[in-house]
């Protein structure tokens, strides 16, 4: 059975209650729970968030040798940050980039992404579909 790692990044804990008019009104434990439910018998599935950059960067190197594919929704790290990006290019993994909102029909500085060139492939604008497109990636 495959082994996937969902990981979360900056104020994605929030997800229900932050600018629901971007991200929706349901929060990522219940979509999570659902999922779980649906996917039981196909995967193995993990999930981690932190608010924290080396937080992100210590469980990408954890899950990083050992899993099928990591789900990475870094949030405004995305834009910002190397040191993720060195995380993803270290490890063994396939890492797919996603994103809730469509990043390219946004403000201009969230156009840049650090990880996408070292990640699988990238999946934005679906809302919560975004995560279960990349699964279904995974397992197909
Ligand atoms: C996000 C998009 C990022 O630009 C933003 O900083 C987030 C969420 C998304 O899922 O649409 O926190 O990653």
């Amino acid at each position: 059975m495959k082994k996937i790692q969902i990981i979360n990044g900056p104020n994605l804990n929030l997800l229900g209650k932050r600018e629901t008019d971007i991200y929706g009104t349901e929060s990522f434990e219940d979509f999570y729970e659902d999922l779980k439910q649906i996917y039981n018998s196909d995967v193995q599935l993990a999930y981690y968030q932190s608010n924290v950059e080396g937080e992100l960067v210590n469980k990408i190197q954890e899950v990083g040798f050992s899993f099928d594919g990591i789900i990475l929704n870094a949030g405004a790290y995305t834009h910002t940050s190397i040191a993720i990006r060195d995380a993803i290019s270290a490890i063994k993994v396939p890492v797919i980039e996603v994103h809730l909102s469509n990043v390219y029909a946004r403000e201009e500085f969230r156009h840049q992404s650090m990880i996408s060139g070292v990640c699988k492939g990238l999946i934005a604008g679906f809302g919560l579909e975004s995560y279960v497109l990349a699964l279904d990636s995974f397992l197909s």
